[in-house]
């Protein structure tokens, strides 16, 4: 009877490891108890555009044609805190930016502590250059003082631009490259032109242009 009682207890104990082993080992093997993740997240797709690198894809000369100073006035509030744009206007935390569009940049004529690393860049404000400078600072300057993140939208780049043109510069605007505005369906294109809100334009743009990325 003791005999019989501790063989089953001594084969119920001996299951108990087996299965608490068997299972720690299969834990242990297939990871089961950690997520984990992959060694590359994701994979890429060919011939397909991000609507960030979609909208990158417009040249900034094609939004520039179609750019309006009204709208980039209303964008210039966001640069207020720390810039004047009128003529002879103070400098603020950042420099009076009259007449900056076509201006050497950090030009010792502003009379304002540049960075060196914005001094160090060299070559005058074109319209690429502003638009590189506007959508991320710290990118185009590593290093700069002027602590804005930056703006993502090209258009409101573009809008910005082309209304700091009218203060005090003038500068003729790039033509835009021919080829874009042919990709555009003419409907969105005239939209464009007559200064209706360019996004459907330049989103058929960007999907043209993004087409022939698959190789
Ligand atoms: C938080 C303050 C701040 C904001 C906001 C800001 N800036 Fe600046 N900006 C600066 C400073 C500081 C500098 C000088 C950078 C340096 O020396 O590295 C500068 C430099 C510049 C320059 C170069 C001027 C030159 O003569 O070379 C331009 C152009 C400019 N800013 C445009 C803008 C525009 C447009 C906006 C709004 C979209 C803006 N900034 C928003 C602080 C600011």
């Amino acid at each position: 009877m003791d005999d019989r009682f501790n063989t089953i207890a001594g084969w119920a104990l001996f299951s108990g490891v087996v299965a608490l082993g068997l299972s720690s080992l299969s834990s242990h093997y297939f990871q089961a108890d950690k997520p984990h993740r992959p060694h590359t997240m994701g994979f890429e797709i060919e011939g397909v555009v991000s609507s960030e690198g979609g909208a990158k894809e417009v040249p900034i000369e094609t939004l520039l044609a179609s750019a309006d100073p009204a709208k980039g006035a209303a964008v210039f509030k966001k640069c207020t805190s720390c810039h004047t744009d009128n003529q002879g206007g103070a400098n603020g935390i950042g420099p009076n930016l009259y007449g900056v569009v076509g201006e050497a940049i950090a030009s010792p004529h502003r009379s304002f502590a540049f960075s060196d690393a914005l001094k160090g860049v060299g070559g005058n404000w074109d319209f690429t250059k502003l638009n590189d400078w506007l959508h991320n600072p710290k990118k185009f300057a590593p290093g700069t003082k002027m602590t804005f993140a930056g703006l993502s939208n090209a258009e409101d780049r573009a809008n910005l631009i082309v209304y700091l043109n009218t203060q005090g510069s003038n500068v003729p605007l790039p033509a835009a490259p021919a080829a874009d505005a042919a990709a555009a369906p003419s409907g969105e294109a005239s939209a464009a032109a007559s200064g209706a809100p360019a996004a459907g334009a330049s989103e058929a743009a960007a999907a043209a242009s993004g087409e022939p990325a698959k190789k």
